[in-house]
């Protein structure tokens, strides 16, 4: 007789295994993918299968309420205390008893796919960084003399073949404890297959990584079981580092200033990102020691400051980074309170100017694996431009200043509640209407005032001053120069004379939101900045044409592309093409933190990116002098046009 044959999907492997065969250990000799952590224990129940046809499947799925009863003792005990969906079985548990088809759900898989939000995004396949193991060691002998380190390693070698792997002193402080309160059963936790972290008593299958996106103006971060991927708290704070200067180059100032400076900014960061783990362990219902590994991603002076690395070299020419490889230390190195033994990985920089942040963006956009000619812009204080497809990548900064985010703009204020994000102006009249945050109505609704009370029409925040000015070109209250024409004050009394220079009211309540000229001009010093850095890197290339581009950022998240063209803020590109991919940098961070083979890509990536200095790069002038017009006078946008 021939023993039976059985198949796995979605993988199709198939084999022939004798009657009695674990159908774990028969998925384990095919090479298909299905998790545990138990060992085969009936534990962990992460090796649930499905079986969707075969003689054996009778066993399996049956009526809801006695599903369980045809099980073996182990699936009966499994069920009985965490519950098994009706048709699931515990691989490591049922046996072969003929031909089979088996199907292995993905969330029994240990490369699974998680869950992004868009479509098109690229997506994140689990590689565990962190794998946890169940193992029962052997007790000590006063006849054999070992160490309890050498008896665990030896159960973790026969129960699951690892092998060399190294333990650090922090986890061997903490062995003989959990050896003994665990009676001789633990969960090791493993670090990229060479290294024991850490050591529980008993079974523990729950670990979380943090993936941090430390910006100067926010950290943001997100809590992810290392298990699933999912991430299950997110916390965004205000980087404290802002009383010692608004944007980056004040705060270099400070430590240029005040020697020492860099160790107050440093622990100022470090304390937020503590506060930063309770809440999330908090919202997540975990503990802060359950959290065994972080990621990290930041501009470069972020990036120093965080690390402890005083960074006044990047505040002058040649902008020299510390490092520019990853850095992998311990968590207690950065006074990280989550598990003493955790890891931190901090993606790599890539130039003075282009940080561990655009890394984490182009680790998510992977416009290095593209066909397209992508432009990848991730605007903040200093815009990150990176354009490029397979074949070449290049990555710059361009000096944007913070008008963008509404600084420098007289009613100007961050994304908040009360601020104006949507402009539309009348063509005839010039009169205008907008959209706060925080409500979804129009200002010319009935209903605006009431629904606003409380609120208040308190500023206008970085894609509302886009949209005011791109308003304003198309109206022709502004000019192609950029110059507020004060013609139109015959037209409308929203135009007004302010000493030489003519202002638009934008808003006539308390306060008064007005657009004067010098926000045109800060608002088109800004645009040339980021248009200039984009084609300078177009004419490394040797390409006056996009096929895509990609808006990083909050700031990208919310503005309206069409207006950004029209302003000239970037090349033309097909609208359609033109995309939102929110806050990247993080979701790189994210992707470092659940995908073990991303973090020898981006390295290799990073080493590959050709790095262009805008700064001496005499085009850079020239472009940003023929940007300054609206859109500009460098090269024509055929599909605004239509
Ligand atoms: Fe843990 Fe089957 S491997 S329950």
């Amino acid at each position: 007789h021939e023993n039976p044959l059985i198949a796995f999907m979605p993988s199709g492997r198939r084999g022939r295994f004798p009657v009695g065969t674990p159908i774990l250990q028969a998925a384990r000799s095919l090479g298909v993918d299905i998790d545990s952590v138990c060992g085969g224990r009936g534990i962990c129940g992460r090796c649930q299968v499905v079986v969707s046809e075969g003689e054996f499947a009778k066993l399996g799925v049956t009526s809801k309420s006695d599903h369980l009863s045809d099980f073996s003792a182990v699936e009966q005990r499994y069920g009985d205390k965490r519950g098994l969906k009706p048709g699931r079985r515990l691989s490591c548990s049922a046996h072969v008893l003929g031909d089979l088809v088996i199907d292995v759900p993905s969330d029994s898989q240990v490369h699974k796919q998680v869950v992004r939000k868009r479509a098109e995004m690229r997506t994140i396949e689990l590689d565990p960084i962190i794998t946890l193991h169940y193992v029962e060691v052997a007790e000590p002998d006063m006849h054999d003399p070992t160490g309890d380190l050498q008896r665990l390693e030896k159960a973790l070698k026969e129960q699951w073949k690892l092998e060399n792997l190294d333990c650090d002193i922090r986890a061997i402080q903490g062995l003989q404890q959990a050896l003994r309160k665990g009676e001789w059963k633990v969960t090791v936790a493993v670090h990229l297959g060479k290294q024991i972290t850490a050591v529980w008593p008993g079974f523990n299958d729950k670990v979380y990584g943090l993936a941090v996106d430390v910006g100067s103006t926010t950290i943001a971060g997100h809590l992810c079981d290392l298990a699933t991927g999912d991430v299950v708290a997110s916390s965004g704070l205000m980087n404290p580092q802002i009383r010692f200067g608004e944007d980056l180059m004040s705060r270099v100032s400070y430590v240029m200033m005040n020697p020492g400076g860099e160790v107050e900014m440093t622990k100022a960061v470090r304390d937020a990102l503590n506060d930063m783990v309770q809440a999330v362990a908090k919202e997540a219902g975990c503990s802060i020691e359950s959290i065994l590994e972080c990621t990290f991603v930041g501009n470069p002076i972020m990036h120093h400051l965080l690390l402890g690395i005083n960074p006044v070299e990047l505040g002058g020419a040649p902008f020299a980074l510390a490092t520019d490889g990853p850095v992998q230390i311990w968590a207690t190195e950065i006074d990280l309170k989550i598990h003493p033994n955790a890891r931190i990985y901090v993606l790599p920089c890539i130039a003075g100017h282009v940080g561990a942040d655009t890394a984490g963006v182009i680790l998510s956009e992977s416009p290095h694996e593209s066909d397209e000619m992508t432009l990848i812009v991730d605007v903040g204080t200093n815009a990150e431009i990176v354009l490029g497809n397979k074949h070449r990548l290049l990555a710059a900064s361009s000096p944007t200043g913070p008008a963008f985010e509404g600084a420098q703009i007289s009613c100007g204020q961050r994304a908040a509640p009360g601020a104006i994000e949507r402009v539309r102006i009348d063509r005839a009249t010039l009169e205008p209407r907008f959209k706060v945050i925080g409500c979804d109505l129009w200002s010319d609704h009935p209903d605006f005032k009431a629904k606003t009370e409380g609120l208040g029409v308190t500023g206008v925040c970085g894609s509302g001053i886009i949209e005011c000015l791109a308003e304003m070109y198309l109206s022709g209250i502004i000019t192609q120069d950029g110059v507020v024409d004060g013609a139109m004050a015959a037209k409308s009394p929203r135009v007004q004379q302010d000493g030489r220079t003519f202002t638009y009211l934008l808003h006539d309540g308390e306060p008064q939101l007005k657009i004067t000229q010098n926000d045109v001009r800060a608002i088109q010093l800004a645009k040339a900045a980021l248009y200039a850095g984009a084609r300078l890197l177009m004419d490394h290339l040797g390409i006056d044409k996009l096929d895509r581009i990609t808006l990083a950022g909050a700031f990208g998240s919310h503005i309206d592309v069409k207006y950004a063209m029209v302003l000239g803020m970037i090349p033309d590109c097909d609208l359609a093409k033109v995309t939102s991919a929110g806050n990247a940098a993080g979701t790189g961070a994210r992707i470092a933190l659940l995908n073990r083979a991303s973090r020898d890509e981006i390295v290799r990536v990073v080493k590959q990116v050709e790095k262009i200095e805008t700064a001496v790069e005499p085009k850079f002038q020239e472009h940003f002098v023929g940007a300054m017009a609206i859109p500009h006078k460098t090269a024509p946008y055929p599909h605004l046009a239509k």
